[in-house]
């Protein structure tokens, strides 16, 4: 019987042993950013309401009817973060990293929140793993955080992630381009709320996914050809340079993405075969951010993954991403004196570095053997009375079923061996 109480609708939870999956993802992703040098953040998970409006924009859906803010008893507007980038901008700033050399490079997960209707890969409470460079315009800093995200793809076994790539242009080119195609989409037949949204964002028209406005929009003119001189320059060099490390990209002029910060680079990871929230990562350069939010001019770029929706595309392309064994030894002690000889073993073994547990509770050598099978040990340690007296303890292989004496003094030694045979 479960209790009165269920968590929250749309909530994603994990729990062993597709939490420990989600764990061991999260820790080759830290050896990524590691070894390219990016350090660990550990930030707030509400903030200042305003500074999602004013970073992410008004105008977004994320922003406009997704988030979710609460008034604290001090009156305060907050709001759960529902992306990263706002906040680790935020903290670089007010830390003051960004006076310590440029750039700044850092990375950060956790939850992020966002009021969306829940379905298979898109919850209200989801996971990122979230990195961002602050202070360089250099194209190869683009390149080498689109890398990093597609080699732990790459590492987690993952081979049918897509990489869609876009530029989005800059403050110098945009303006020119977005009245462009707003009298182009002015012209077409739009229901009410797309009308409304040409005049508002009508870039996101270009990523409208119902096919009645695709058809519409095929024509539509497009920022790739319309890209000041350095834009395009820098779009160049980007592509340039994921050539020289062979990844393997799509040119996508009709990305836009949901936030309003994004310029010049942009992209997303696609996995084909996770349906409608096919998304599983998405990123690109934000060179205006930083004076949204009442900072000095830096530019950045960055992206954030989806840690609910790779889970979901490691299982189906089944993947088996290694994830080593909870317990390899499982300890059985039977009556007292051996329950306290098989306590100090088990930490004897745990020094040694071998996963090990035991049973509790002064279980029968029935019950105590049905917890050793379910905890997935190789081995376990039986010792009865007469094993003590022996001064030795029965080693049985679980899966092959041979058992045999063992000196309690060479136990942790020969498991040691046998493990790694
Ligand atoms: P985003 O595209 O909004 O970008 O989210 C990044 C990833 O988070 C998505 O590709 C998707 O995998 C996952 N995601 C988003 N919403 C949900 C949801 N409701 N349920 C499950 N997964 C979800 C950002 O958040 C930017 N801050 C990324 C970035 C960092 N750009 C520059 N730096």
């Amino acid at each position: 019987m479960s209790s009165s109480f269920q968590a929250p609708k749309g909530v994603s939870e994990y729990v062993p042993p597709r939490a420990e999956l989600l764990y061991a993802v999260r820790r080759a992703f830290a050896e990524q950013a590691r070894l390219a040098g990016y350090g660990y953040l550990e930030l707030a998970v509400f903030e200042d309401t305003q500074l999602f409006k004013r970073g992410v924009g008004e105008s977004t859906d994320v922003v406009s009817k997704e988030m979710y803010t609460f008034s604290d008893r001090g009156g305060r507007s907050l709001t759960l973060r529902p992306e990263f980038t706002a906040g680790v901008l935020r903290a670089v700033l007010e830390h003051g990293l960004h006076k310590q050399g440029l750039p700044v490079k850092v990375w950060t997960t956790g939850p992020a929140f966002r009021a969306e209707r829940p379905q298979q890969g898109r919850y209200r409470q989801f996971y990122q793993l979230d990195l961002e460079a602050i202070g360089s315009e250099d194209p190869q800093i683009d390149a080498e955080t689109i890398a990093l995200a597609w080699n732990w793809y790459r590492g987690l076994g993952l081979t049918r992630v897509r990489l869609l790539l876009n530029s989005l242009g800059c403050r110098e080119c945009r303006p020119a381009y977005r009245a462009r195609l707003q009298e182009f989409l002015r012209g077409l037949d739009l229901d009410e709320d797309t009308r409304e949204r040409v005049e508002i964002n009508p870039l996101r028209v270009l990523d409208d996914k119902r096919p009645e406005v695709r058809a519409q929009v095929a024509d539509a003119p497009l920022m790739a050809d319309h890209l000041c001189a350095s834009c395009k320059a820098h779009h160049d060099r980007v592509r340039g340079l994921l050539a020289d490390l062979s990844i393997a990209w799509e040119d996508e002029p009709r990305l836009v993405r949901g936030l309003d910060y994004y310029t010049r680079t942009t992209y997303e990871f696609d996995h084909p075969l996770l349906g409608a929230q096919s998304g599983i990562g998405g990123g690109g350069r934000y060179d205006g951010l930083s004076e949204d939010i009442g900072g000095p001019p830096l530019p950045g770029i960055g992206f954030g993954l989806g840690l609910d929706r790779t889970l979901l595309a490691l299982e189906k392309e089944g993947v088996a991403f290694g994830t080593p064994s909870r317990c390899q030894v499982f300890g059985v002690p039977l009556g007292e004196v051996a329950e306290r000889r098989i306590f100090a073993l088990v930490a004897e073994l745990r020094a040694a570095g071998i996963a090990a547990d035991m049973s509790y509770g002064g279980k029968s050598l029935k019950g105590a053997m049905k917890a050793a099978d379910r905890s997935g040990a190789a081995y376990a340690v039986i010792l009865g009375e007469r094993d003590i007296a022996a001064g030795s303890a029965q080693v049985k292989d679980l899966a092959e079923g041979g058992q045999s004496a063992v000196p309690l003094t060479d136990i942790t030694a020969t498991l040691k061996e046998r493990l790694v045979r």
